[in-house]
């Protein structure tokens, strides 16, 4: 995809599809009103008519607009004009973004990005404009299916004119389009790993991935292996893979854009291939969505190719516990006690909550980074599901300020998340008879209890965990990985860049 910043004036630009924002209440904004006049008057008697709908994001195709250079004109409605905020403005450029992927034009003017937000600069807004229109674009193409792929790949706008007035041009704005591509890029890489089957997404392709985006951007990769995990004690993490044919890898990511003595911050992601729940077995009903469950590892490999396109200036460490839980003779079952690497011991009494037995191990590994922080994101709890449904990732942390920090970056981002409790009450939860601690909490509160056990091993560095189960994916008809939360956590590695908090 390639977007480019123009200040041409919209009924003047030569192109397939120009888009135009209108409210849904009269009075055109300013590149709407421009093409208004030089088409003396045919948008406005169109809206006039009622055709296009009050609600943000509805839109519709003109053919032959009279005084502008462009094929087709497509309106898109910011609702009402007192209510434009971040979510109209996201709702225009997604649906904006939808049309002109299935469009037949190859080329579009989009004139979304120079609207006035009540509190969002220029550059804000075209970071925002460049990753919808582009993340919008993106198609999973699976290997190996004949599935109307070609004709796929032969719709949809590739080239993309952001149409922003003079004054706001300069600015930083091809900074923030190129953030804005940057993120889309990793977040395609995100999906991609997500919507592949756990029969090629196993734990070897991600490292195997891990290690050709390492050679293509010049960032070391380790990749350590069942014997390596052995003798360094991650009893718990292993215990979660036992069963599978495919062996346990455990990816270690050193990117290093920022000064030898800076601490670097740590990404862990969980990256469970498949998650059939083990000898625990899950439900056959929509089974197969666990080949998501390694998107949180997915994440943090989306944001290093990110991270690594916009070569910020930072140490950034990613680990990716790969594994698949599996049941067969050799699987673990309920009443197994595991070591951990942190000496710690689990009783394993429900071996669908193989996450934070996963996690743990990478947790403790961290440690030897001296980091400045550790962001752990894992599709962890059904619970954090019902707790925050499909809208915000659940956030929980053991230091304010780094909570504080990553709910405003998902505000900005548009990738929310929402700050959840980890007091100590909850702990009593996991109490077991047979070792330090039971891997459930019991239904009450199911998402803190798996937050809780995570921070028993978080105590050598500040921590933040985010439950992306029901932000990772989507089910139903538009079935598909979403890229979350690459958008808020990339917002968190650029401000850390630029030094504006931490
Ligand atoms: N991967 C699941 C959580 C999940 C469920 C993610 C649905 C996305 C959609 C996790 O490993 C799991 O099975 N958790 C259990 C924990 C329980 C056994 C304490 C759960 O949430 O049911
Ligand atoms: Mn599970
Ligand atoms: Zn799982």
């Amino acid at each position: 995809m390639d977007i480019k910043v123009d200040t041409t004036s919209p009924e003047k630009l030569r192109t397939g599809v120009l888009v135009l924002g209108v409210f849904a209440d009269g009075q055109l904004p300013a590149p709407a009103r421009v093409v208004d006049e030089a088409a003396k008057g045919k948008l406005s008697s169109v809206i006039g008519r009622g055709d296009l709908d009050a609600a943000a994001g509805d839109s519709l195709l003109l053919h032959d607009v009279p005084g502008t250079a462009a094929e087709r004109v497509l309106l898109v409605s910011l609702g009402k004009r007192n209510a434009l905020g971040d979510r109209a403005f996201r709702d225009a450029l997604g649906s904006a973004a939808k049309t002109l992927a299935g469009g037949v034009a190859r080329e579009a003017g989009v004139a979304l990005g120079s609207l006035e937000l009540p509190s969002r600069t220029p550059a804000w807004r075209a970071e925002q404009a460049a990753r919808l229109l582009a993340d919008g674009a993106y198609r999973f193409d699976a290997p190996g299916t004949t599935r109307s792929a070609t004709a796929a790949r032969e719709r949809g706008a590739r080239k993309i004119s952001l149409l922003i007035g003079n004054e706001a041009a300069g600015a930083g704005i091809d900074g923030a389009v190129r953030r804005g591509l940057a993120v889309a890029d990793g977040m395609a890489l995100t999906k991609d790993l997500g919507n592949l089957g756990g029969n090629i997404c196993n734990p070897a392709y991600l490292a195997q991935t891990s290690e050709a985006l390492g050679k293509e951007f010049g960032f070391e990769v380790e990749v350590l292996e069942r014997a390596d995990m052995e003798k360094l004690g991650m009893g718990s993490a292993l215990s979660v893979g036992r069963a599978s044919y495919w062996p346990c890898k455990f990816i270690v990511m050193h990117y290093r854009g920022g000064p030898t003595s800076a601490k670097p911050i740590v990404l862990v992601g969980k990256g469970l291939t498949f998650d059939t729940g083990g000898i625990s077995l899950k439900p056959g009903a929509d089974m197969d969505e666990m080949k998501y469950d390694m998107s949180g590892g997915g994440s943090v490999i989306g944001l290093f190719k990110t991270v690594a396109r916009l070569a910020l200036p930072l140490n950034i460490v990613g680990i990716v516990p790969a594994v698949e839980n599996m049941l067969g003779g050799n699987a673990s079952r309920p009443g197994d006690v595991v070591t951990s690497m942190s000496g710690q011991t689990t009783e394993i009494l429900n071996t669908d909550a193989e996450g934070r037995l996963a996690l743990c191990d990478a947790m403790t590994y961290a440690e030897r980074f001296e980091p400045a922080c550790v962001i752990d994101v894992a599709t962890l709890t059904g619970a954090c599901i019902i707790a925050l449904g499909t809208v915000a990732s659940g956030l929980f942390a053991n230091d304010d300020a780094l909570a504080a920090e990553l709910l405003a970056c998902g505000t900005d981002s548009g990738d929310r998340a929402w700050h959840m409790p980890l007091f100590d009450e909850y702990q009593a939860q996991l109490k077991s008879n047979f070792a330090d601690m039971s891997n459930i909490g019991g239904r009450p509160a199911g998402a803190v209890t798996a937050a809780c056990f995570l921070a028993r091993f978080a105590n050598a560095y500040k921590w933040a965990h985010l439950d992306i189960a029901g932000t990772a994916s989507v089910s139903g008809d538009a079935k598909g990985a979403t890229g979350r939360p690459v958008p808020l956590l990339a917002e968190f590695l650029v401000r850390r860049a630029e030094g504006r908090t931490g």
